[in-house]
């Protein structure tokens, strides 16, 4: 049996953090400013060893910088881990989120198996912030920090912990908060977890089926999910050509993977939403060939589906009133004899068509099917993730997607769904003149658009098939496809997209059709 991933139990507990036992104690310390009473009474039981690393210059308070203490006669904490917050007037909700997730993977280094953290600092932000969102965001920090991908290691006695109780030390005031935030937190860490695994697997482990297959487990966890398969049988019948053009190079062949969630309140008196999640489970290039490095990073180009899969399964857990379904559609992009190739005319499930001039651009492909399908099924809004462009990744980095779309109200649901998650966002533009780039002489369009704003003729390509359905796309290509986890102790991937889609869907209200 594979190693599970370290289970992470949050508590809430209003104690002195000073008398808690445990065998880690993280306590945020401010650069500058007078220390707070918790820092000086530390200090002070230890008869002075905050002040001397101080003093040593091995510690200045550095975001994401740390310490680390033993404790003795007098107080409770065996380990006392001093993390780093910065300038007190440049912190945010974000600064808090990077030193929990340092403790908790400090934690896990340690193989500690109860860990506390301090809620101590008057920070500035407090009074813009409730008690339950920063407990969300504290739990899904120590989720997220304590993740580890290990399941292919030997699985020795090396005393890496299976589980680890985190206690969050309040003072009292909100406990009752902090533990609704904490259980939100949980929901979303774990969700953010289960999805950084798949991602992270291979995919000689996983194909668009054995995808489908962890979708089809995911439903029967969850009474209020639901999942169906379409097989490349049933796409043909249904004229899929998009995807079934990118899945035919391979030995395993491509799948729609549709999971439902139903919400208490009928059909009818909810608004329904849509996300769609590209999920190739390698993309070689094809025919049009990658150069041969870094192309193992291509595992990662199902991490749009499987974002989307996760924020599934956050959504059956917060069971938020609105209808939502998740379209994934898989393919593994590789040559070989039965190839699409550049030159071939596909004709797509909306029945536009489309001249390939690489096939290295085939998440477009797999996305205008599943954009066209998800229309066809009347949804009031469809959103889409995907790791789709290079040109993304240069335009804006490895920590911020790009974000487009045909409705200015559905992109500003969106921009406030990541600025409450920390999941960063930038907008970029997909109209008209984008769209000439993608017009073909011999079909409706052709499937590259030349070197120039890649992102932005991509999404332009795709809006063509949302017809005057509200759409938007988030191209996760720079946060999705690189490996961004080391700095948190797991190489690979991060996770991206499961808070903020989980989010928009909780917050989301109806946008009226702009008619075009
Ligand atoms: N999955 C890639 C995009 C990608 C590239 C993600 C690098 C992360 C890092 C996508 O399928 C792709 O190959 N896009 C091409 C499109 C081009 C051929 C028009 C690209 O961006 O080079
Ligand atoms: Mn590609
Ligand atoms: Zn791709």
């Amino acid at each position: 049996m594979a190693r599970e991933v370290i289970r992470i139990v949050v508590e809430v507990k209003t104690s002195d953090p000073v008398q808690t036992a445990t065998d880690l104690l993280a306590v945020g310390v401010f650069a500058d400013g007078p220390d707070p009473e918790l820092i000086r009474t530390l200090d002070e039981r230890l008869s002075g060893a905050i002040g001397r690393v101080r003093k040593l210059g091995d510690f200045t308070g550095k975001p994401a910088t740390t310490a680390l203490l033993y404790g003795g006669a007098g107080v409770g904490p065996r380990r006392i881990l001093l993390v780093g917050l910065g300038e007190k007037k440049k912190a945010t909700m974000e600064t808090v989120r990077t030193a929990v997730m340092t403790a908790a993977s400090k934690a896990v280094e340690v193989k500690a198996k109860t860990a506390a953290i301090a809620i101590h600092q008057d920070f500035p932000f407090e009074r813009l912030v409730r008690a339950d969102q920063i407990a969300q965001m504290v739990a899904e920090a120590a989720l997220f920090g304590a993740y580890r991908w290990d399941e292919y290691l030997p699985q020795d006695d090396d005393g890496r912990p299976e589980k680890i109780t985190v206690t969050i030390l309040t003072q009292g005031l909100a406990a009752h908060s902090y533990r609704r935030g904490a259980d939100i937190g949980t929901i979303l860490g774990e969700a953010q977890s289960y999805a950084r695994t798949i991602m992270n697997r291979p995919a000689n482990q996983v194909s668009p089926e054995a995808l489908a297959a962890e979708a089809k487990k995911l439903a029967r966890q969850h009474s209020n999910l639901s999942c169906t398969v379409l097989d490349e049988k049933q796409l043909t019948a249904k004229g899929f050509g998009g995807i079934l053009a990118v899945g035919q190079g391979s030995a395993h062949p491509p799948r729609l993977i549709v999971v439902r969630y139903r919400p208490r309140k009928s059909a009818g008196t909810v608004p329904t939403v849509a996300l769609v999640g590209k999920a190739i489970t390698f993309d070689s290039g094809g025919i049009s060939i990658k150069p041969s490095e870094g192309m193992q990073d291509m595992k990662f180009d199902k991490s749009g589906g499987v974002a989307v899969l996760g924020a599934m399964r956050a959504i059956a857990g917060l069971r938020p009133d609105v209808h939502v379904v998740g379209i994934i559609p898989s393919a593994e992009n590789m040559p070989g004899g039965g190839s699409y190739r550049p030159g071939d005319i596909v004709t797509t499930f909306s029945g536009k068509t489309v001249e390939i001039q690489n096939t290295d651009a085939e998440g477009r492909m797999l996305l205008c099917d599943a954009i066209a399908y998800a229309t066809k099924l009347g949804f009031d809004a469809v959103v889409d993730a995907a790791t789709l462009t290079g040109a993304c990744v240069v335009a804006l980095g490895e920590w911020t997607a790009g974000v487009m779309g045909s409705h200015d109200g559905l992109i500003e649901q969106l921009k406030a769904a990541s600025s409450a998650t920390g999941e960063k966002i930038w907008e970029l533009p997909c109209g008209e003149e984008y769209l000439e780039l993608m017009k073909s002489k011999i079909a409706d369009l052709k499937n590259t658009g030349g070197r120039w704003g890649g992102a932005c003729s991509a999404a332009a390509f795709l809006r063509e098939f949302a017809g005057t359905t509200p759409w938007a796309h988030l191209d996760i290509a720079g946060v999705g496809c690189v490996d961004g986890g080391k700095k948190f102790g797991s190489p690979g991937s991060i996770g991206f997209g499961i808070r903020l889609l989980t989010r928009f869907v909780c917050d989301y209200q109806p946008v009226k059709v702009e008619k075009s």
